[in-house]
Order: C-alpha cells, then sequence, then structure tokens
C-alpha cells in the first residue's frame, strides 16, 4: 500500500486526494503546509490522519512511504530530493522540475537511495492515448499536428491587479509552455518521439516568461505546432492530419477526452475513460512500485527526460530563463 503524504494543498492536491479514492492500493494519509492551520483544515476536510507544517517531520513519519509534490513549478526539485533521499516513493506534478540539470540529479538521487520516483504525467495512461496510437497507422503518413491549450487564467486577473502569481513567475519556473504546453510534449513525445528540430516563439511578459506561445516541433515528414496561451481561451482541441484520413481530439491533451477518426466517414472511436485524468497515471504508479518493476520506471522516467529536454530547448530558443537555471544545487 502506497501511504501518500501530499505537499500543498492547492486545487490540484484536491484533485489528488479524489483520485486516490479511485485507486487500489493507494491512500492520502498526511498532507503538508507551510501553514499548519492550512493542513490541519484540509485534512479535517479528507479525512486524512496527519498534518504537518514541518516537512522534515512529515519525511520522518514511518506512517508514509510515499510523498506527492503538488507544489509551484520550481519547489519540486529541492523537495523531491529530500523525499527520495528518505527512501520515499516519489510522484512529482507537472512539469517535472525546472531543467535537465535538475532532471538528471533527481534521478540519480532516486537511484543512489533505492527507490522510485514519476512525473504525474496522465497524458500517456489515458484510454484515449491508445486510442489515438494504435488509429495512427490508419491515417499515415502524418503531415500536420495542431494542438491548442488555451485557458483564460484566474491569475492572469491578479496579474493585471499588480500582483506576481507563481505561474508567472520566472522565480517559480512558470508559463504558458511549462503550465498547459507542457501536456502537448508529453503527447507528441508518447506518439512520434523526439522532433528533429524546434523553436518556439512566446509572447513575453515583462519577464522573460511566456504568457503564450507557440512551438513548432520538426519532424521527418511533418510540422507540429503547439499553441498555448493562458490570457486568451478557444475550442481547445488537437488534430493529427495523414494523408489518408485526420484524428480530431478534444479538448486537451491532458484529457483526450473525444477522439474522432475522419477517412471516408468521421467516426466516433473514443474509448471509455470513466475516471478522472489523474486516476490511470496512479494506478500504473502503484502496479509498477508493488511488482518493483524498475525496467518500466526506467521507461517512463526516459519518456519524461525526452518531455524536459524539449521543454528545455523551447525555453531557450525563445530567451525564458528561471531562476533555477543559475541555481547552485545541492
Ligand atoms: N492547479 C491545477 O489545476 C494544476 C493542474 C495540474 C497540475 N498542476 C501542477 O501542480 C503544481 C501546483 O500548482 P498550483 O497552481 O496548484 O500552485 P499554487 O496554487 O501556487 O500552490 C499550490 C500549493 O503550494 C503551496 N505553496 C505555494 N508557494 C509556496 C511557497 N513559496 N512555499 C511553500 N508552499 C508554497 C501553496 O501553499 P499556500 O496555500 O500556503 O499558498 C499551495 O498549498 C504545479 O506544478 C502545477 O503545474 C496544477
Amino acid at each position: 500500500m502506497l501511504k501518500v503524504g501530499l505537499l500543498g494543498t492547492g486545487n490540484i492536491s484536491e484533485l489528488f486526494v479524489q483520485a486516490t479514492k479511485h485507486v487500489d492500493g493507494m491512500e492520502a494519509t498526511a498532507v503538508f503546509n507551510r501553514d499548519q492551520h492550512k493542513a490541519n483544515v484540509f485534512a479535517d476536510q479528507h479525512r486524512i490522519k496527519f498534518a504537518y507544517n514541518d516537512y522534515n517531520a512529515m519525511l520522518n513519519d514511518p506512517h508514509i512511504n510515499c510523498i506527492y509534490i503538488g507544489l509551484p513549478n520550481s519547489m519540486h526539485f529541492d523537495y523531491a530530493i529530500k523525499a527520495l533521499k528518505a527512501g520515499k516513493v516519489t510522484i512529482v506534478e507537472k512539469p517535472f522540475v525546472s531543467n535537465l540539470t535538475e532532471f538528471d540529479e533527481v534521478v540519480k538521487t532516486a537511484e543512489e537511495n533505492d527507490t522510485m520516483i514519476f512525473e504525474m504525467t496522465r497524458t500517456m495512461e489515458l484510454p484515449n492515448f491508445k486510442t489515438i496510437k494504435d488509429n495512427l497507422e490508419l491515417i499515415l503518413p502524418v503531415r500536420l499536428v495542431t494542438i491548442n491549450f488555451s485557458q483564460y487564467s484566474r491569475r492572469y486577473n491578479d496579474l493585471l491587479a499588480g500582483k506576481m502569481p507563481n505561474v508567472f513567475s520566472e522565480e517559480f519556473s512558470g508559463g504558458a509552455l511549462m503550465d498547459l504546453g507542457v501536456y502537448g510534449v508529453h503527447l507528441m513525445i508518447g506518439l512520434f518521439g523526439k522532433p528533429r528540430g524546434l523553436m518556439y516563439v512566446a509572447n513575453h511578459l515583462s519577464n522573460s516568461v511566456d504568457i503564450s506561445g507557440t512551438l513548432i516541433m520538426k519532424y521527418k515528414s511533418f510540422i507540429a505546432s503547439l499553441a498555448q496561451s493562458k490570457n486568451s481561451k478557444c475550442d481547445n482541441r488537437i488534430t493529427i492530419q495523414g494523408e489518408r484520413g485526420t484524428i480530431y481530439v478534444t479538448p486537451t491533451a491532458s484529457i483526450l477526452g473525444k477522439v474522432e477518426l475522419d477517412m471516408a466517414d468521421r467516426t466516433d472511436i473514443s474509448a471509455i475513460q470513466e475516471h478522472e485524468s489523474m486516476v490511470y497515471t496512479l494506478a500504473k504508479v502503484v502496479g509498477v512500485v508493488e511488482r518493483n518493476d524498475t525496467a518500466m520506471a526506467k521507461l517512463m522516467l526516459a519518456h519524461s527526460r525526452d518531455v524536459m529536454e524539449v521543454l528545455e530547448k523551447a525555453r531557450k530558443s525563445a530567451g525564458i530563463t528561471f531562476l533555477a537555471d543559475n541555481k547552485k544545487k545541492l
């Protein structure tokens, strides 16, 4: 049984707790917030046994063997390193960490401490990911892929009011690509592997961070464009155009809710997805840990590393820099 200590009490931690209720072999056992009162309130609301505002105390709690990190992006690295050094299985929200240097350091730390680390990827484990993958060969060769994930963020209003929300800051490794674009990158890597080349063109805030932008990924026979925005919205969709047909997916790579195949006719080929998207990834993590399936854990990490590499190259091409890029490591 994975007995999870959650870091953070935001929306995503709420979703995580709900998801654990549909996953055999996983239980939300403790919660951490820097403010003890917030941790207590969250624990009461979700019937979680232990509430902490001291991370070391949580790591020393023998009731917990797994840590879930639902903190802002730039905090993933330090908290993951500590969890791994304490021998805990570690599940990190997307995007995994801020850059490849951090990625390699956390993976090394997991190996040294004989434990496992996973990214909360969602996309790869959704039943409709397999649906898309299985039907791709019908439309080959692929010629164009377009992905749009735009969501007007209430935190953009905070920004306009003069605040600096974490999700838009260089300090917290924010921006539209890290927040929304990452899902499309997971989908692209999962379906087609790493691109031969890429370029990200961004609309920047007053810092270097992207409020929106378009990532072009060049493959041997086709081009993919991934648009993401946090200050405008649209009907989000994914279109995979091949010479023999087109696959339409709605709404986003984080959900993959509906898949249609358009050849002679347009047909709904969606798989049944009865659960919220996190459930599938968590169920996979439980299985990998229970079987001590180190080969699968490595495969999952190799995928996450490819995603991280694309994100880092994209950021560099657009001139987006984070404080974490210059930080001295532990
Ligand atoms: N929000 C979503 O719907 C969503 C969806 C998918 C993935 N994610 C991922 O989840 C992670 C968290 O995102 P979020 O938008 O939920 O972040 P957030 O609202 O800014 O913060 C989440 C939690 O982190 C804590 N926190 C924030 N700044 C902190 C600091 N300086 N020191 C200690 N704790 C701090 C917050 O505590 P306080 O309550 O004390 O501020 C809160 O409990 C990100 O990696 C994001 O990519 C989020």
